[in-house]
C-alpha cells in the first residue's frame, strides 16, 4: 500500500459566465487522476503553467475538494465524509511551502508566532516555545531569531521561516508548490540544499512543484509530467528526464539542459 493514493480524482471550476443568458460550463482542472505516492518518496510535478499542479497538491492537503474520486493517506480515506475531522487529520499528516515568502508570512506576527501557528491551529500541546526553538535551527536559523518580525529577514531567510511553519507540527508529508520561484539565484541553492537535508534527516515524503528542472533532478526521486489536468508521464526522475517519452515532456525539458550524473532516482533502481 503506498502512502498517497489517489482514484479518480477530478476537480472541475466553473467557468464565469460572459452573458446573463449563458449556460452554466466547468472546466476540467483536472482529469481522473490516479496517482500513487511512496513512503519516503520525493517527488517532482512539472508542467506548464495551468496544467493542473496546483490543482492537484491543493486536493491533496485537503485546501480543496475534488468534484469526484478519492483520496487515501496510509489507507485512510480522506475525503469520503469531508468531515472537519478528517480534514484535521489530513492537515496534521501534511505541510505546506507556499511560493512566495513576500506574501505568505504576516508581517504583523514575530517569527516564533508564525511557526507556531499550525500548533495552535491543530490543537498540538506541549512546550512550543521550545518547538520553535527547535525547529528555527533545523531550518538554519538562530533560535533567537523567533522575536523578529518578517521585514527583519531575507528573502531566503523568510523562506527558511514558512519552512519551519511547514514542519513543526512534524506532518509525514511536505509540500512545495514552487517554492523557490520567487527567490533569486544565490538564495536557491542554499534553500534547495534545506530540502536535500530534511529530507535525509526527517522521515519525509516530499511533493514538489517546480519549474526548477534542476531543482526536481536534485531532489526528487520520481517526476510526474502534467498537460491539461493529466499527469502525461511518470517514471523515475533518471527516465523521464534523460529518456521521455512524451512529445510534450520532450519541449518541456528541451529548453533546459539535464546535468549528466546529477540525477536521482535512477542507478538504484535500473
Ligand atoms: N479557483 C479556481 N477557479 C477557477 N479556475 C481555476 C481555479 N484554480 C485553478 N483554476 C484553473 O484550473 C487550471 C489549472 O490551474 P492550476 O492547477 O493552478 O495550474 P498550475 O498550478 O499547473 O499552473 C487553470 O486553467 C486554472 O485557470
Ligand atoms: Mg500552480
Amino acid at each position: 500500500m503506498s502512502l498517497i493514493e489517489t482514484r479518480g480524482l477530478r476537480r472541475d471550476f466553473p467557468v464565469p459566465k460572459r452573458t446573463m443568458f449563458d449556460r452554466a460550463r466547468f472546466q476540467t482542472a483536472l482529469h481522473p487522476t490516479d496517482l500513487s505516492i511512496e513512503a519516503g518518496e520525493s517527488i517532482g510535478l512539472i508542467g506548464e503553467s495551468g496544467s493542473g499542479k496546483s490543482t492537484l497538491v491543493r486536493l491533496l492537503l485537503g485546501l480543496d475538494r475534488p468534484t469526484a474520486g478519492s483520496i487515501s493517506i496510509d489507507g485512510k480515506a480522506v475525503d469520503a465524509t469531508g468531515s472537519a475531522r478528517a480534514l484535521h487529520w489530513l492537515r496534521r499528516q501534511t505541510g505546506l511551502v507556499f511560493q512566495d515568502p513576500y506574501a505568505s508570512l504576516d508581517p504583523r506576527m514575530s517569527a516564533g508566532q508564525i511557526i507556531a501557528e499550525p500548533l495552535w491551529a491543530l490543537g498540538i500541546e506541549g512546550d512550543r516555545r521550545a518547538r520553535v526553538r527547535e525547529v528555527l535551527t533545523q531550518v538554519g536559523l538562530d533560535s533567537e531569531m523567533a522575536d523578529r518580525y518578517p521585514h527583519e529577514f531575507s528573502g531566503g531567510q523568510r523562506q527558511r521561516v514558512a519552512i519551519a511553519r511547514a514542519i513543526v507540527h512534524r506532518p509525514r508529508i511536505l509540500v512545495g508548490d514552487e517554492p523557490m520561484s520567487a527567490l533569486d539565484v544565490t538564495v536557491r541553492a542554499q534553500v534547495l540544499e534545506l530540502f536535500e537535508k530534511l529530507l535525509t534527516t526527517q522521515d519525509l515524503t516530499l511533493i514538489i512543484v517546480s519549474h526548477d528542472i534542476g531543482m526536481v533532478q536534485n531532489l526528487c526521486d520520481t517526476v510526474a509530467v502534467m498537460k491539461d489536468g493529466h499527469i502525461v508521464e511518470r517514471g523515475t526522475t533518471k527516465d523521464v528526464l534523460r529518456h521521455p517519452q512524451q512529445d510534450y515532456t520532450k519541449q518541456l525539458l528541451a529548453a533546459i539542459p539535464v546535468i549528466p550524473g546529477a540525477v536521482r532516482g535512477g542507478e538504484a533502481s535500473t
